[in-house]
């Protein structure tokens, strides 16, 4: 179902609660790694403030267990935030209260206030409707655009819902679109390439993607491991998930039975140690040693996952192809991003460690798109009901 978008409402001189995904990595002290969802967010904060709103942007940033800690502060994004729209941004010590309130009361259309982490109060992520009222009175207007925290059931994603009409900023309408672009009608030869540590965490989006939807899977990265020896082969020290090789063999009869390829690594780099003093070498998958482990796709299986991904017209990648943050291991994974970097073909990045990768590695540029979800991204991709969109009012409501 389409939901309605801030471009089916008039927001002039509205008080417009925005729900955005701020919770951007920073250092020790308070520098943000990577702006880019902050960067995301400019359309609609853009758009609103064009039209006319105030706009009263809420967040969440890490998991500062309910209580504030400044470790966890949004202040860091006021900076980026203004300098990204070219005018000041307020903000408010806390996302409730009289003085919030104060501020609020303050605004003139066009301005612009960051609130203090909602997850400051434990209420946020528990449910408490008295929590949602506080939220709500800040507010004539519910503008989700946090795609990231949709799979989340927090007050500040769906609680206040309850008594605000709720609508979909432009990212999270172009997210479900691009996203939801790769389940519906994806352009063939579609191929996945999948890795990370875990194949738990993307049974659900294979099986989902099987049903019609992908041509090939390809797959590295730790999860590799447990297919590996889900097919029989020696996998020495990998870390593999032990109860999830029968799940890995059904999912191997499942490919088969739908039609879809399974590509797997045919040469592996192994190492006696993951760390940057590891004594590591290449070989091949049926000659992995007792006593090393798998840390990295090698160069065989970067020429054949690049030759398969050099047929496709869309393609989708989540998760590195080895241990990525040790420079040694990462070949596999660089690889990957300059091949998909150079194709013409519809490029949809996971978010998470593999939007790390290209962005750090300057490829962003080269990308059709970059999904700002992690977790939500999987959620979504695997078939799941993601609550935050759920709540969002439907294109046929009055
Ligand atoms: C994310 O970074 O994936 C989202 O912001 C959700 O964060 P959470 O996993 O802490 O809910």
């Amino acid at each position: 179902m389409e939901k309605k978008t801030v471009r089916d409402i008039d927001v002039k001189g509205k008080r417009v609660l925005l729900r955005v995904d701020f919770n951007v990595p920073m250092d020790e002290t308070g520098k943000i790694l990577d702006n880019s969802r902050v960067y995301a967010s400019i359309p609609t904060i853009q758009y609103l403030v064009n039209h006319g709103a105030r706009v009263i942007i809420a967040a969440h940033l890490g998991r500062p267990k309910g209580k504030p800690d400044s470790k966890y502060s949004l202040r860091p994004v006021v900076p980026r935030l203004s300098g990204m729209l070219g005018q000041p941004v307020g903000f408010a010590e806390d996302c409730i209260g009289p003085e919030t309130e104060n501020l609020v009361n303050g605004m003139k259309n066009g301005d612009v206030l960051l609130l203090e982490n909602v997850r400051f109060h434990a209420e946020e992520e528990n449910g408490d409707p008295a929590f949602a009222k506080a939220l709500v009175k800040l507010a004539d207007i519910y503008v989700d655009d946090a795609f990231g925290t949709a799979h989340r059931s927090h007050v500040s994603i769906i609680g206040v819902t309850k008594y605000l009409p709720a609508f979909a900023g432009l990212l999270l309408e172009k997210e479900l679109a691009t996203l939801g672009g790769l389940l519906t009608n994806p352009a063939h030869p579609f191929g996945s390439l999948l890795g990370g540590a875990k194949v738990s965490d993307k049974v659900a989006l294979m099986e989902n993607m099987l049903k019609g939807r992908v041509d090939f899977f390809l797959v590295g990265g730790g999860m590799a491991a447990t297919f590996l020896k889900a097919c029989g082969y020696e996998i020495g020290q990998s870390l593999f998930e032990e109860d999830r090789v029968a799940v890995a063999t059904g999912l191997i009869q499942e490919v088969k039975g739908n039609g879809v390829q399974l590509i797997l690594p045919v040469d592996v780099v192994v190492t006696d140690e993951v760390s940057e003093k590891g004594i590591h070498r290449t070989v091949s998958v049926d000659k992995v040693p007792k006593d090393m482990k798998i840390v990295d796709i090698g160069q065989k299986t970067i020429e054949l996952f690049s030759a398969e991904l050099k047929k496709c017209q869309t393609i989708f990648w989540n998760g590195p192809m080895g241990v990525y943050e040790i420079p040694q291991f990462a070949r596999g994974t660089e690889a990957m991003a300059k091949t998909i970097a150079g194709l013409h073909a519809r490029t949809i990045i996971g978010g998470g460690s593999t939007a790390e990768t290209v962005i750090n590695m300057g490829l962003a540029g080269k990308m059709t798109f970059i999904s700002t979800g992690g977790g939500a991204t999987m959620s979504f991709l695997s078939g799941e009901t993601m609550p935050g969109v759920e709540v969002l009012l439907d294109k046929e409501q009055v």
